[in-house]
């Protein structure tokens, strides 16, 4: 029967085209972990720093010479830049989700960011041509300015083209693209595969890849509705794409409800970011966006990201970058687990049971890692926790916070309160990498020493021949 309830074609085209965004902010999140070493090589070379020891060596295995090199001031500083200018593009587009989405549309929005995520595939792609680290770092900043702007858009549009039983379910495949973006920067970024010597800037320059393919499929989506007929008044025209969307269809209650939500609209001046902030009437959901956005950031899930391979290697895994893979691929299924419980356990449920879940995954995580000396069955403990803080993460924390503020808001606010809500998430994130780097050389590089010798280590200036040594060791494991 066509009551407008179904999923047609047009419609999964659409869902599907918006989430290569989607997919796009995930392989760039993930793709700079697997070939950090490599890359910070190239910079060293490109700096003429890379120890003659290592040019000269045929093989270049000369690993102290590697060692000295990419933990040159310089080297460590550009290498910094390039993970963390991603994050500060991302902070401070999503600000301008609004503006983007509303200017011509959430279409033509996809389709003229999409020029960023090209240009950014091309410098990082052909960062040889000129000075590597210039170039990485170019790109990632332009990436990440992309990225901003997409991880507000994708939901954003896919919030207000979903019939209302299947929203949970499609505004998750945001969350699913992301997921499946960071598993292929895993698996492409392996040695053997993308990430060596040869081909790491192919690597990094394929991050604009799904930009392309979503810019031939654009052009074949739909126009949201809402935005033709609350924001431009074009009935017909929203009539219209409500017939693509939903099949053959009286699409007049949607109208009606869509026209509630326009005399609304037109009663009060425009939403503003600021006037957002300070007006009583939607602090409430203002504040129930921003807390999902934090908790989800500050449940520390992206320390389990960067830090999976160091903390597998430390509870004694052989192959650690396998078992990180494995954590993408637990990450992918229970955000399929997610899509399907959404629209029937509901929002809260699946957000509470998944925080507790992290919650006490994180308790037993500690205890394991700290106990793995003592006990050596320790260690399964530790690697279960870090499996399962993943798996209570994907079924509700992390696509819930993504799609909820579209659904929280009505159309006068809502583009206004994405881009808050996506500043968010960008700030938390931030600071949690930087957090987390810190803390786990904290942890990590402060094990069993002095605190003269730990204070070498914050100034820099480690002592002894012996401790350099052991320091670099350290490092490496961390950083693998
Ligand atoms: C969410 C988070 C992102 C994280 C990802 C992991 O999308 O916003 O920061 O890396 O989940 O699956």
């Amino acid at each position: 029967m066509e009551t407008g309830k179904q999923i047609t074609g047009t419609l999964a085209i659409a869902v599907f085209t918006a989430a290569l965004g989607s997919l796009q902010y995930g392989y760039s999140l993930g793709v700079i972990n697997a070939p950090q070493k490599i890359i910070e090589k190239n910079y060293a070379r490109s700096l003429g720093l890379l120890s003659e020891r290592l040019e000269q060596s045929e093989n270049g295995t000369d690993e102290t010479g590697f060692s000295e090199s990419r933990n040159h001031p310089e080297v460590v500083m550009y290498w910094s830049l390039s993970v963390a200018i991603f994050s500060i593009g991302g902070m401070v587009s999503s600000f301008l989700v609004g503006f983007v989405g509303d200017l011509r549309g959430r279409v033509k929005g996809m389709l003229m960011v999409n020029v960023l995520a090209v240009v950014a595939g091309l410098l990082m792609g052909l960062c040889r041509i000129w000075k590597p680290h210039i170039m990485v770092i170019s790109g990632r900043a332009v990436m990440g300015f992309y990225c901003g702007l997409t991880s507000g858009l994708v939901p954003m549009y896919i919030g207000e083209i979903a019939p209302k039983a299947y929203r949970g379910a499609l505004g998750t495949l945001h969350q699913l693209a992301i997921v499946i973006g960071i598993l292929i920067s895993q698996v492409i970024g392996l040695d053997f595969v993308l990430g060596n010597d040869a081909m790491w800037p192919l690597l990094l320059g394929l991050s604009g890849a799904p930009a392309i393919l979503q810019s031939l499929l654009l052009p074949f989506c739909p126009e949201s509705p809402r935005y033709l007929y609350i924001l431009l008044g074009k009935e017909q025209e929203a009539r219209k794409s409500l017939r693509r969307l939903k099949g053959a269809y009286d699409p007049t209650p949607d109208l009606e409800e869509m026209k509630r939500e326009k005399d609304e609209a037109d009663k009060e001046p425009r939403v503003s970011i600021l006037s957002l902030i300070f007006s009583s009437v939607y602090r409430q959901q203002l504040f129930v966006a921003l807390m999902m956005h934090l908790s989800q950031q500050l449940s520390g899930i992206n320390a389990i990201f960067y830090y999976s391979t160091a903390i597998f290697a430390q509870a004694g895994v052989s192959q650690p970058v396998y078992a990180t893979i494995g954590v993408g691929v637990i990450n992918t299924v229970f955000t399929l687990v997610s899509v399907a419980l959404v629209d029937k356990a509901g929002r809260r449920t699946l957000s509470l049971v998944g925080l507790g879940g992290m919650c006490c995954c994180a308790v037993a995580m500690t205890v394991g890692l700290k106990l793995q000396n003592d006990f050596s069955w320790m260690s399964y403990v530790s690697m279960s926790a870090i499996f399962l803080f993943v798996s209570f993460f994907e079924i509700g924390p992390g696509p819930i916070p993504w799609f909820i503020v579209a659904e929280l808001f009505s159309q006068g606010p809502r583009p206004a309160a994405i881009a808050l809500a996506g500043c968010c998430n960008w700030t938390s994130n931030f600071i949690i990498r930087s957090l987390a780097g810190k803390l786990n050389q904290i942890f990590l590089f402060t094990k069993g020493k002095t605190f003269k010798e730990i204070a070498a280590v914050f100034q820099k200036k480690p002592g002894t021949p012996k401790d350099n040594a052991e320091l670099q060791q350290l490092k490496t494991s961390t950083d693998a």
